[in-house]
């Protein structure tokens, strides 16, 4: 059985790389005369950790045609066989887990410890996608049940959409490939895949780990490097059949405008909101807004941003939030504690700091943090927020929260759904009534009862409703926006 696929050596000419090698300079990709090199560096260090070649407009293509090859053979080829590639796919991640926790911080200075979560996730992610694979069920249909459909048989089953083109972002350089790679060929799809351009290695070496598997179907799955000319060449391709992207609001409407008529999943972000409720547990509320709020430097799409007060518990909730936050190690991402590392560039650090400057010009008051350092931003609280202001209307994506007081439930709610976006909210409350009616209230793909927004179990269906996007991940879910139903009839 082939191991990487020929056309996946074409496309990307690919050297073979040891990945224990993964130092300065690197190169990924075709070689360097063959287009732009990009050099991927380090948030934290500034030193150069891979190098690669973008791809153009043809690779895409050609990517595309691989694929559209391929899935002549994914769509026949066995459950058994699927569900044995995912496995072992999980099984190598296993046996190589520090190797990948590693190239997550070295390609996005995500703190160690974190990254190395992200490979834990990541690794049941894909047991539970292959478990998925068992229950890829149809259902009968009673036609007898309608005026003409007696003496037939009817059912549906669930089958392959065709080429998926999956494009992925920096933040979770792994898991969120995992989250599409896992369920599109899960269900005998064929993948380009467009990792971001700011974690590549990370990205190249799990798709090698697909590649490279016995149980791996041949070309059924391609990468390409690139920016947003071989996104939209991949994007607007009559060949793909589902488009699967996480990333920014902006990109998603782009691909909603310009991909046709074909399935459209897209994970956009938000500004992920909780209420601290008078009757919390405060001391706990705080301890997990902290991690809510600065995890992966609140690059995270639901990263806690807003947090609805009880004005009878606000000032000692903010001094609480504060001390926590004062507690977080923020530095360098190779150390076994630090917290919180840099921002992914410079510019983003300098965009939230101008955001914080904006919101203290009309009227906020920092309570912690609001201090930058090269691209690192300091955990940032801010208080006697207003609703207007952009550092609570706008996706931050930034170590940044703001703290907004408020007069009981009601108003809480009527504040946090005023919002375009509607990925996840939270509460923090001791009263049962109350979780019940948020339950209902509030108005996003996820409601989260005593934690935080930030809250994300890979088996539960994560997405958002509003411009936080269309559809769901989550295995058995992403199945689903994989997958076109086929109806049967006998007669
Ligand atoms: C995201 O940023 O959308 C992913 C969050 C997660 O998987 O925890």
């Amino acid at each position: 059985m082939a191991l990487i696929p020929e056309k996946f050596l074409e496309i990307l000419g690919i050297k073979k790389i040891e990945e224990k090698e993964l130092v300065a300079k690197k190169l990924i990709g075709s070689s360097e005369e063959n287009g732009e090199v990009k050099e991927i560096i380090n948030p934290y260090t500034k030193q150069p950790t891979t190098k690669y070649v973008k791809c153009n407009i043809e690779d895409a293509k050609r990517a595309l045609e691989v694929a559209k090859n391929a899935f002549e053979n994914t769509k026949k080829s066995t459950l058994a066989q699927r569900i044995a590639w995912i496995e072992d796919v999980a099984k190598k991640l296993q046996e190589k887990k520090e190797e990948f926790a590693k190239y997550i911080t070295l390609e996005v200075a995500k703190p160690i410890s974190h990254a190395r979560v992200e490979v834990e996730r990541c690794i049941e992610n894909l047991k539970i996608c292959a478990a998925e694979g068992y229950h890829i069920l149809g259902e009968t249909i009673p036609t007898d049940a309608t005026f003409t459909g007696a003496k037939t048989t009817a059912f549906y089953k669930r089958v392959p959409a065709g080429v998926v083109v999956a494009i992925t972002p920096f933040n979770f350089p792994l898991n969120l490939v995992a989250h599409k790679l896992g369920p599109a060929l899960i269900t005998g799809n064929s993948v380009v895949l467009k990792p971001t351009p700011e974690a590549p290695y990370t990205a190249y070496a799990f798709a090698k780990l697909f590649i490279e598997s016995e149980y791996a179907i041949k070309d059924a799955l391609s990468v390409v490097y690139g920016d947003a000319d071989v996104g939209s060449t991949l994007v607007t391709s009559p060949i793909p059949r589902v488009i699967s992207f996480t990333g920014s609001v902006a990109v998603g409407k782009i691909i909603t405008q310009s991909a046709g008529i074909k399935k459209v999943s897209l994970e956009l972000g938000g500004n992920a909101a909780t209420f601290i409720e008078s009757s919390a547990n405060l001391d706990y509320a705080a301890s997990r807004c902290a991690v809510g709020a600065f995890a992966n430097s609140g690059q995270v799409c639901i990263s806690l941003q807003r947090i609805y007060v009880d004005e009878k518990v606000y000032e000692e909730f903010a001094k609480k939030l504060g001390d926590e936050a004062s507690k977080l190690k923020v530095g360098n991402p190779f150390e076994e504690d630090t917290f919180m590392g840099p921002l992914i560039n410079e510019e983003a650090a300098i965009r939230a700091e101008n955001w914080i400057k904006s919101a203290v010009s009309e009227g906020a008051r920092i309570i912690a943090g609001g201090k930058r350092e090269g691209n690192i931003l300091y955990p940032t609280i801010l208080a006697d927020v207003t609703d207007d202001m952009k550092i609570v209307c706008e996706e931050v994506f930034a170590p940044i929260v703001s703290l907004v007081k408020v007069r009981g439930y009601e108003e809480a709610v009527e504040k946090m759904n005023n919002s375009p976006y509607g990925l996840q909210y939270s509460m923090f409350s001791n009263r049962v009534d109350l979780m019940n009616r948020a339950i209902e209230d509030f108005e996003a793909g996820g409601v989260i009862i005593n934690d935080i927004p930030t809250l994300r179990f890979d088996i539960q269906p994560y997405g958002g409703i509003k411009l936080s996007g269309i559809g769901r991940e989550g295995p058995k879910f992403a199945i689903e926006e994989m997958t076109e139903i086929k109806s049967i009839i006998i007669r």
